[in-house]
Order: structure tokens, then sequence, then C-alpha cells
């Protein structure tokens, strides 16, 4: 395959970990010139040097995407080292989970301001850069966004109001010549799930059967893929898939099998 991405930049949040830094590793093979951000230094300077030692080019910018001054900074930044910016991944994010009876409106609040506040921090300070390039948008939503699952109500509230509003500004960009590409993954293969409700990265166990889970390459392959096709929308893993297709088509029985798997296993108050 040739490189299908040279002489594009590509501005990628939450790059330290998971798909974000996967995919910037794909993008970098395939010829973009990346912008890294993420909090934690020492991995974010980790996956540049790995994109550098394959002969790529990265640049990492630490920032907190709830943060506009830096995230303004970074975009800045960007701009000065590369000259442009074609490619936004809105990418970082992380789950809080309990049931509601064990949680409190602060919860929701913390999960929001990442999930959604912070992507929408990244449209902001992206968009004057985008416009000018014609540039794409691809936003990490989540199939945890289209169906309701128990325990999860502020990950699948936040991911709800990203496809919500992806699905929305993909008509008021296309005005602008800006493509977006809402991302839906299933269960791949990264720290998310062992993060806590705090954002803080812990050893507990992953709750999804590791058969189901799928490996963080293919998983960024298919958003490779999709970026390149400025596709309006992906589900990325088969699993995936299936449940947005019975969530669509069978939601009773759907809220039936979900119910019977996690009934009187849910934590208690
Ligand atoms: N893995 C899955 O099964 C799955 C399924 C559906 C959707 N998703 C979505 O996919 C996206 C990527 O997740 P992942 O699975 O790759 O998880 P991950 O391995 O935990 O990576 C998350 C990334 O986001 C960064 N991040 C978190 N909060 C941040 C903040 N406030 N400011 C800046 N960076 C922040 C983290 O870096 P630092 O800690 O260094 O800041 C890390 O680089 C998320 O939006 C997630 O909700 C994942």
């Amino acid at each position: 395959m040739g490189r299908r991405f040279e002489n594009k930049v590509a501005f990628i949040t939450g790059a330290s970990a998971g798909m974000g830094a996967e995919t910037a590793r794909q993008l970098a093979r395939e010829g973009a010139r990346l912008a890294l951000l993420a909090r934690r230094a020492d991995n974010l300077e980790e996956v540049c040097a790995e994109i550098a030692a394959q002969g790529g080019e990265a640049t990492p910018f630490i920032a907190d995407v709830n943060d506009r001054a830096a995230l303004d900074a970074a975009v800045a930044g960007t701009v000065e080292k590369y000259g442009r910016i074609d490619i936004v991944l809105a990418n970082a994010g992380f789950g809080v989970t309990g049931p509601i009876y064990t949680l409190e409106v602060d919860d929701y609040r913390r999960q929001f301001e990442t999930n959604f506040f912070g992507l929408l921090h990244t449209i902001y300070a992206t968009l004057p850069y985008l416009k000018e390039s014609r540039g794409q948008l691809g936003l990490l939503g989540s199939v945890a966004g289209m169906i309701g699952t128990p325990a999860t109500s502020p990950y699948n509230a936040s991911k709800f109001a990203v496809i919500g509003l992806g699905e929305a500004i993909y008509h008021d960009l296309d005005e602008l010549g800006v493509s977006v590409t809402l991302i839906n993954p299933g269960f791949v293969e990264s720290e998310l799930r062992h993060i806590n409700n705090r954002g803080e990265l812990t050893n507990k166990p992953d709750p999804i059967p590791s058969w189901l889970v799928v490996p963080v390459e293919k998983a960024a392959r298919t958003i490779v893929n999709a970026l390149y096709r400025r596709k309006p929308d992906v589900i990325v893993t088969n699993h995936g898939k299936v449940f947005a297709l019975c969530k669509r088509f069978l939601p009773r029985a759907t809220r039936w099998v979900i119910r019977r798997m996690s009934k009187g296993r849910l934590p208690k108050l």
C-alpha cells in the first residue's frame, strides 16, 4: 500500500496510549507528520520516539484537553512547526462507571468535562486550521454511545452526546469543506478499562472477556481507513456492529438480554 497521508499533518489528542498512540504510529507509517497531545509526558515522548525510530515525525504536546489555554498553545505549536493541520482526531477520553445509585452529579460532570467538553475544546481550537486545509475531523464516540449498558451511565451519556454532536456538525462543517468521521469502537485493547473514575491508571482487571477484545492495531487500521475515505461514521469491531444492529432492529430483545445478563450482579449501594 502506498503512503496515503503523505504531506498531511495530523493532530491527535489522547495519543500517549491505546488507539490514539497506535493510530499515530500507523498514520506516521503512511507519511503523516504528527502533533500528539496527552497529559503523561513520559508516555507521549516514548510514542514520539518510536515514530521517529520508524523514520516518521511526531511532536509531543503535554496538555489536558480540559485546559483550553494549553490546548490552544499546542495547536499554535503545531502550526508553527508544520504550517498546517489537515486531520484532527479528538480521541482523549476515559470511563466513569458504577450504577447511578453509587454515583453523584459530580461524577457525571467530570465525565462530560473530558469526553464531551474536552472534545468540543479540541474542535474549537483546531477549526480555523481545518477550515483552511478543508481538512477532516475524527471524533471518538463508542458503541456505548448507541446502547445503554448497566453500571456505565456516565460513560454512555457522554458518548451519546458525542454522537449527537458529530451527527449534527457533520452538516455544519460540510458547509466549510471540513469532513466529520464519527468513530464508534466496541471493546478494544487499551488502558481504558484499567482507569478509575478519577482518571487514574490502576491494575484493576479488564471485566470484558479477552476473546471479545479486539487488538489495538486492528482497531487503528479501521480508523485510518475510515479517515482516508472520509467516511461519515464507522463502527470499529465486528461485535460492535452486531450490538448496533441488535439495538436498532431488536431494541426490546436487546434490552431484555442485557437486563437478564446483569440482574443481581451490579454493585450494591
Ligand atoms: N478501548 C475501548 O474499548 C473503547 C471503546 C469505545 C470507545 N473508546 C474511546 O476511544 C478513545 C481512546 O481510548 P482508548 O481505549 O485508547 O483508551 P486509553 O488507552 O486509556 O487512552 C486514552 C488516552 O486519552 C488520554 N487522555 C485521557 N484524559 C485526557 C485529558 N483530560 N487530556 C488529555 N488526554 C487525555 C490518555 O492520556 P494521558 O493519561 O497521558 O492524558 C490516553 O492517551 C476514548 O475516547 C474512549 O472513550 C474506547
